[in-house]
């Protein structure tokens, strides 16, 4: 039962499908005690502008609720979890105790099963109060929605801008081509095909990862840019940010605790839901703002954008927060390839 679990746990969602995370298990009787670590090889090559790791805690909190969430289908109740403090995530890690019980069937790993990012078109219609309500009942976290035309046309330039600035600057760049995988027979990374984009753009795209260009000029990239972000923000009606002040290792890991609570309900609710990590940029820019080779006017740009969040949306994006978009389709699952999880008994 318990490889079962495990061998399920792969379908957790991270950031750049990257799957940072390495399993430490230990069985004694009854009861199993699994640490969650943080793969840094994985995260720290290929996530520059992610320098302080936090879309890789994120996705350590993801894989952390995904456990608890399931634990009882495969005959496991959870009794207790820590989330280490400030130090290193490589050498400490996110300690989970279980204990065997009967398994009570539930549709659980049905709906973990069938929670993908989805990043093509929703349908123009907002998500039900009711939902909303009971997602914002639920939490200690805030979680705000925006749906006016005036707060999606700022998110829209906040995420807009912030790609920009990743695609110009010259390190940062090589990250994006690493993200994009052309094959679906890649290990991690998202496959071009799953990008939601036009067939013209996959192929520029492929070409781009090939002959990886960077051009200063923004208009270069507006093409790109409207396609994969301006596009399905217009096409969607729902945007959501969770946020939980502060900005510590323990608040990122428990943001994506949350998160992940938050995409099964609405999964449950059949509603499909793709994050934006964009905004990782500027937590990242404020803990160290001299780390990135950013010229004065990308710094500029930064601010500007840092302070526009939080006049217009009130959202301090110094801190722990994700955005998300919520909506519905008839469009079929599209997987995205998968490594099994690494495990160390
Ligand atoms: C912290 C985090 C940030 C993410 N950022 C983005 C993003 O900016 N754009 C996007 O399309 N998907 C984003 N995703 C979704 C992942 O790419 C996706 O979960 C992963 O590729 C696995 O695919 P699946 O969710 O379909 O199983 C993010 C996921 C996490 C956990």
């Amino acid at each position: 039962m318990l490889s079962e679990l495990i061998a399920l746990l792969k379908y957790a969602p991270s950031g750049g499908n990257l799957q940072p995370w390495v399993l430490k298990i230990s069985q004694r009787h009854t009861a199993v005690s699994i640490s969650i670590f943080l793969d840094t090889n994985i995260h720290f090559e290929k996530q520059h502008t992610d320098h302080f790791g936090y879309g890789a805690l994120i996705s350590l909190g993801v894989l952390a609720y995904s456990i608890e969430y399931l634990c009882q289908d495969f005959g496991y109740r959870l009794i207790d979890k820590t989330i280490p403090s400030e130090t290193k995530l490589e050498r400490n890690s996110i300690l989970i105790n279980l204990e065997a019980c009967r398994p009570i069937k539930s549709e659980r790993p049905s709906i973990f099963r069938n929670r993908f990012t989805d990043r093509r078109l929703y349908e123009k219609k907002p998500i039900p109060s009711e939902l909303k309500q009971s997602l914002i009942g639920d939490h200690e976290v805030s979680l705000h929605f925006f749906e006016g035309q005036q707060n999606l046309q700022s998110i829209d330039l906040i995420f807009r801008k912030l790609s920009l600035i990743r695609f110009q600057n010259k390190e940062l760049s090589a990250e994006l081509s690493h993200e994009l995988k052309s094959d679906n027979s890649s290990l991690t990374g998202i496959p071009i095909s799953n990008l939601g984009l036009s067939t013209i753009l996959s192929k520029i795209t492929r070409f781009q990862k090939k002959f990886p260009l960077r051009i200063p000029i923004a208009a270069a990239y507006s093409w790109p840019l409207d396609e994969s972000i301006s596009r399905p923000l217009v096409n969607s009606a729902t945007i959501a940010c969770l946020h939980i002040p502060g900005n510590t290792n323990i608040n990122w890991i428990q943001l994506g605790e949350e998160f992940m609570h938050v995409w099964l309900t609405v999964t449950t609710a059949g509603v499909r839901l793709q994050p934006f990590g964009n905004t990782l940029t500027i937590a990242n820019y404020y803990r160290d703002p001299n780390f990135f080779t950013f010229s004065a006017k990308q710094k500029k740009e930064i601010e500007h954008l840092h302070a526009k969040a939080l006049d217009e949306l009130k959202i301090e994006t110094k801190e722990a927060c994700l955005f998300f978009r919520l909506g519905y389709s008839k469009l079929s699952i599209q997987e995205t390839p998968r490594k099994n999880i690494l495990t160390i008994f």
